[in-house]
């Protein structure tokens, strides 16, 4: 790909602005020497104002989501893409979040641009869990675990039941609940279908990966290692 479009296609500017960019002399190699429009160069070895390119097509994230952003680009408050670099925002191909977390949940938000990866994360198929600890309103009464881990609970305006989900208490008013699948607040829902309400929701875990010490509000780049420990279940 033309050094023009692959750096535009990056979100740094227009093919325009970028072209621009060459003649300020500002795209250079990792030794300074200024770069050229149609020179070849690997992705690796290019700099823009000596900083090393943002990773190339096939990109990755785990992203902490903080309370109050939404997995929209269109919201009109907060987003998870104000998380990022403003140009991830005008990549192409388009970095998209993986599944969604509604704006009052916290935690593992994975966002990629590879439409197979996402695919191979969210196919019912691939049966990945999703891990969630909820803050309840109520205490647990003891019955949640077994109505979850049925197979059998219908929720609201569904036509089809749940697949059988795990439940651990982790206190009188907490619990961690995984899931399979990934209908629209389904763990509040869920709660509410036995008569108890979601004050905090809390996601640490997708698959075989966690958070860890990522802070709220903070981003990384997945590497295989990651990609593969996410799908080491
Ligand atoms: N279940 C919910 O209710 N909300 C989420 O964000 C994810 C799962």
């Amino acid at each position: 790909m033309k050094l023009v479009k692959l750096i535009a296609n990056l979100g740094y500017g227009s093919r325009k602005q970028v072209a621009s960019m060459f003649r300020e002399g500002r795209i250079t190699d990792a030794t300074g020497e200024v770069l050229y429009a149609d020179d070849r160069v690997d992705h690796a070895a290019i700099r823009i104002d000596g900083e090393p390119l943002d990773p190339p097509a096939g990109l990755a994230l785990m992203v902490h989501k903080p309370v109050g952003y939404t997995c929209s680009t269109k919201d009109s408050g907060r987003v998870v893409y104000d998380l990022l670099p403003p140009r991830f925002r005008l990549r192409a191909p388009l970095l998209s979040t993986v599944g969604r977390l509604d704006r009052d949940t916290s935690g593992m938000l994975l966002m990629t641009d590879d439409g197979q990866l996402l695919h191979r994360i969210v196919s019912p198929r691939a049966r990945l869990p999703k891990v969630y600890e909820a803050t309840l309103a109520s205490d647990l009464r003891g019955g949640e675990a077994a109505t979850f881990a049925s197979g059998t609970l219908l929720l609201e305006s569904e036509n089809s039941p749940l697949a059988p989900a795990a439940m651990e208490v982790l206190g009188p008013r907490q619990a961690r609940i995984t899931l399979t699948e990934g209908r629209y607040h389904q763990v509040r829902r869920m709660f509410a279908a036995v008569g108890n309400h979601v004050e905090a929701l809390h996601r640490p875990r997708v698959g075989g990966l966690s958070l860890g010490d990522l802070p709220a509000g903070q981003w990384r780049v997945l590497d295989a290692d990651d990609l593969s420990t996410l799908f080491d279940v």
